[in-house]
């Protein structure tokens, strides 16, 4: 077969848009299913296993059993058959990452458990069903655009097993994954997906697989041979129970595994739940396999049902066989290589000894030691902390000779408190760990700094102060907002209780006003606008004092008017006058322009009348 064109018609249905990947087995390509008018991902068998009879027929089968699984993590299988003489399958196609790319990109431990409870999903999901995944890696969980994970390629690696395929280019990727009796070329389990998702777990929480190595075959060799390290040691944030449920979905001995994908999602919630006490079933159960293949040391059966105890044995002895039957037919070179390797032994814990005691210890298994001091809370020269961890602490066993290196407290160092005013909470906390301080946070309200920021810390920026202290970060809340209410036409009294209960402190101004006394005649700021709590509104209330305006040498008219309008009552008295330009003017008023009074206070206007005897009656 040559590589297919982009418009090649697949099936008298799908038609070939581009390739989008290209795996050991097979191409994948974006299609159109011309029927149901939708995008599909076609994956083409390469043609060389197409010549293999036993080869086509398991990949047959396996697409068959992987079409009837239909689940929200699952990507679905829709149609398969011949092309071109070789074969399809046609699937769902995701249009997104996978989670390889997620994982290269730094994931957090929320993250990392919230995409491997997704696998679980899928792979509880057909374990049920009686499938096994066998080649579960972050290249075959991808991301939907709803961000959810879609595990493909369910069961299809079975058509790989016992033929030439492990020995591709494309086992490298999946070497990183497969568990120790894959690797050995034992028969999978629903335990070694398991194992694989723990591979994925592992990488998805420090960046990096368990195992690395020049070759397939050397990683495959530790795969059944080398303890793991704990997750912890590369990524610090990973929390104890998180690193004991990694480590035990890692186990060598399938045994010791989580029994089943349910087993596996128990003890994920249990670590989300208590960080940092994991269970006991979780590191007890922890034990590095040793390169005979035999995972048993005494004292470690306890954490199992007696039920299981008789299929257990008789896996073990199937396994003897295999292993042998394996070293018989020379295909096992890597467990003989294996078994030339340098015995493994148990890291005592030294955890919280003297860091005298604790190399005496460790001299006498056998292992070198290194030491890094840290500055601590813990006594000084008390060791904190071991790499790799202590084997009865879930972690594995370590080749006799090697180095375990103890960071050893060097007792609290002084420092200054770094300045992180303005800083995001995360920003600040990750500052203030790196300085060696432990921190704590309290929430306050801020004119100033944004919410979510830090404001200030206690003790201040600049502070000396012990590496094993506390410090306080204040995050702000963000200015905390009121409505101003309307007090307008209040009385002051009450206005100033509406202000109170509303978180503002008003201030009273008066100002003169016909408006009886007391009353609220405006405010600053106005009623609805919003303030930070505890700001000053301004009121003004009307004193009730008005004053008597100047009206003299006004006429009559006028002046009752102005009066009137001051708030005044006019009373309007005449006076004789000799004057004819005072006649019907103002003359005097009472009380006189300029006085203070109240509403209604009555001002009296003399108003000029001209006397009889100059108008009239001439002088006889
Ligand atoms: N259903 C699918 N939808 C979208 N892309 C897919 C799908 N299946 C596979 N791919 C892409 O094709 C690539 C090759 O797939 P595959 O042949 O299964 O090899 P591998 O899984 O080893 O990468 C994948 O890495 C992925 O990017
Ligand atoms: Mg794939």
């Amino acid at each position: 077969m040559a590589e297919p064109e982009r418009g090649t018609v697949v099936d008298e249905r799908y038609r070939l848009d581009r390739k989008i990947g290209s795996g050991g087995m097979a191409d994948v390509w974006l299609a159109d299913d011309t029927e149901l008018d939708r995008k599909v991902a076609i994956k083409i068998l390469h043609d060389r296993f197409a010549q293999d009879a036993e080869f086509v027929e398991r990949f047959q089968r396996e697409a068959q059993a992987a079409a009837g699984l239909q689940h929200p993590n699952v990507v679905g299988i829709f149609d398969r058959g011949a092309f071109d003489g070789t074969f399809f399958i046609a699937m769902e196609y995701v249009d997104g990452p996978s989670m390889k790319d997620l994982v290269k990109g730094g994931m957090s431990p929320k993250d990392a458990i919230d995409f491997t409870r997704q696998i679980l999903n899928a792979a509880r999901f057909a374990h049920r069903k009686g499938i096994v995944h066998r080649d579960l890696k972050p290249q075959n969980v991808l991301i939907d655009d709803e961000g959810r994970a879609r595990v493909a390629d369910f069961g299809i690696a079975r058509a790989g097993e016992n033929s030439d395929i492990t020995a591709t280019g494309s086992v490298m990727g999946t070497a990183q994954y497969i568990s120790p009796e894959q690797a050995q070329g034992k028969p999978t389990t629903p335990r070694s997906d398991i194992y694989s998702i723990g591979v994925i777990l592992y990488e998805a929480l420090t960046g990096r697989v368990p195992f690395e190595g020049d070759s397939a075959v050397a990683v495959a060799l530790k795969q059944v041979s080398e303890a793991p390290r704990r997750p912890s040691a590369i990524n610090p944030n990973v929390p104890p129970a998180l690193d004991a449920v990694a480590m035990r979905a890692l186990a060598k001995d399938p045994d010791a595994r989580f029994k089943d994908a349910d087993a596996f999602l128990k003890a994920l919630d249990a670590a989300e739940k208590a960080p940092d006490t994991p269970r006991a079933q979780d590191t007890a159960a922890y034990a590095a396999v040793s390169p005979e293949g035999e995972a048993d040391i005494p004292g470690e059966e306890e954490p199992y049902d007696d039920e299981e105890e008789l299929e257990r044995e008789r896996r073990r002895r199937r396994w003897r066989w295999i292993v042998l039957a394996l070293l018989a037919a020379g295909v096992a070179a890597l467990v003989a290589f294996a078994l030339t390797r340098p015995s493994h032994v148990a890291v005592p814990d030294v955890i919280g000894q003297d860091v005298g005691a604790a190399t005496e210890i460790l001299d006498g298994k056998g292992f070198a030691v290194a030491i890094k001091a840290v500055p601590s809370g813990a006594p000084r020269n008390q060791v904190v902390e071991q790499d790799p961890i202590p084997t009865d602490r879930g972690g594995g066993k370590a080749e006799e000779g090697s180095t375990v290196t103890l960071s050893v407290s060097s007792g609290p160092a002084i420092v200054a408190v770094p300045d992180v005013a303005g800083l995001s909470l995360a920003d600040a906390t990750t500052r203030l760990e790196k300085a060696g301080f432990k921190v704590t946070t309290r929430e306050e309200f801020s004119i100033t700094v944004p919410k979510g920021r830090a404001i200030a810390t206690e003790p201040a920026a600049g502070t000396q102060l012990s590496t094993s202290q506390v410090v306080t970060v204040l995050v702000s809340r963000g200015t905390n907002q009121v409505e101003v209410p309307g007090v307008v036409g209040l009385d002051d009294q009450a206005a100033l209780a509406a202000l109170q209960n509303a978180g503002l402190s008003g201030i009273l101004v008066q100002r003169d006003s016909t408006e009886p006394e007391g009353q609220v005649l405006s405010q600053s700021p106005g009623a609805g606008k919003l303030v930070a709590r505890g700001s000053q509104v301004t009121i003004f209330a009307s004193t009730g004092a008005i004053t008597v305006p100047d009206v003299i040498g006004q006429a009559r008219k006028a002046a009752v008017t102005a009066l009137k309008k001051a708030g005044f009552t006019p009373a309007v008295t005449e006076e004789t006058t000799d004057d004819p330009s005072q006649v019907s003017r103002v003359i005097s008023v009472f009380p006189p322009a300029g006085s203070r009074g109240r509403r209604g206070d009555t001002v009296t206007i003399s108003v000029g009348v001209a006397s009889p005897t100059t108008t009239t009656t001439p002088t006889p």
